[in-house]
């Protein structure tokens, strides 16, 4: 599709989003503009069950474009920084079960891009930061947000004032990450676990969707809203085939269709 990024889906339901831009898969604004397309695309399609965010084998993302952004100054870039926004957003808001396999540097807007995804697989030579402040400016695609609620605001804080680089075991430690495996295997068990995901009920649809929303919420209205969810499972045939496999055959059994 996109001339940086393409979706490619497998036969068991997992899209991979793929960014291919040498050397870095810098993001420059176009790129933004395929990953919202991107993710538009795996949202609508209902053969897509779970999705994998790829940089290839040597880079994840090292950020945002410094090239491009060099040049611009406040108008330039307020005209677009809504469109960064948008297309993160879409990429968080997937329906589906989202897991960034990450190859080599996440940097600024490449662990940005990392963090919209449900989990975050890393090689054990990834590294991982938000190095905007050496720049002279702050995270500007999540990372003062979505990185304060992954690993709290003191790491945040060291994380985003520093700007450091962190290892893929120290990210793991820290919650910025969720499993390490050796570079030349993140890729497929990325794929692996999403074809697991892509093998559940509907249900995994509202069960993110209850996390992802009822965090931003107060308990009481976070509570109805998961109510509500719950009560919704009810409409689907899988609620009924995973209670009718169970009494049937016992737990584990059920053989979802998605609806
Ligand atoms: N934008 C544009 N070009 C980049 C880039 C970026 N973010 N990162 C690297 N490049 C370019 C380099 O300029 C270099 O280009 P040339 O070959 O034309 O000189 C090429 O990619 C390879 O980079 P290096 O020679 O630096 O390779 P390295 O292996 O020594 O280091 C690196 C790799 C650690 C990723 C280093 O390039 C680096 O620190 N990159 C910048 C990371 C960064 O600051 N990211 C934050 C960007 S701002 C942002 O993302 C804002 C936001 O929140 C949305």
């Amino acid at each position: 599709m996109g001339e940086f990024v393409t979706v490619t889906t497998d036969d068991q339901h997992v899209a991979t989003i793929r960014l291919d831009r040498a050397p870095v898969n810098a993001l420059n604004s176009q790129i933004w503009g395929e990953l919202g397309e991107a993710a538009r695309q795996v949202t609508a399609d209902d053969d897509v069950a779970a999705v994998v965010l790829w940089g290839g084998p040597k880079v994840f993302a090292a950020g945002a474009d410094i090239k491009e952004m060099q040049g611009m100054d406040f108008q330039d870039f307020f005209a677009r920084a809504g469109a960064l926004q948008d297309a993160f957003d879409a990429l968080a808001r997937i329906p589906k079960v989202t897991i960034a396999a990450v190859n080599g540097y996440a940097l600024g807007g490449g662990c940005e891009l990392a963090m919209t995804a449900d989990f975050r697989y890393a090689a054990d030579n990834a590294k991982l930061g938000q190095p905007e402040i050496k720049l002279g400016v702050i995270p500007g695609a999540g990372g003062t947000q979505r990185l304060t609620r992954l690993v709290g605001v003191q790491k945040a804080k060291e994380i985003v004032y520093g700007g450091g680089m962190y290892a893929a075991e120290e990210c793991l430690q820290m919650g910025l990450v969720d499993k390490v495996f050796g570079p030349d295997e993140v890729y497929d068990r990325a794929v692996e676990a999403a074809r697991e995901y892509a093998r559940g009920p509907y249900a995994l649809r509202m069960a993110k969707k209850a996390i992802d929303e009822g965090v931003e919420m107060g308990l009481d209205e976070a509570l109805r809203l998961e109510t509500t969810l719950f009560t919704a499972c009810f409409a689907t045939e899988d609620r009924r085939i995973g209670m009718d496999s169970f009494v049937e055959h016992g737990p584990g059994k059920a053989q979802f269709v998605r609806r």
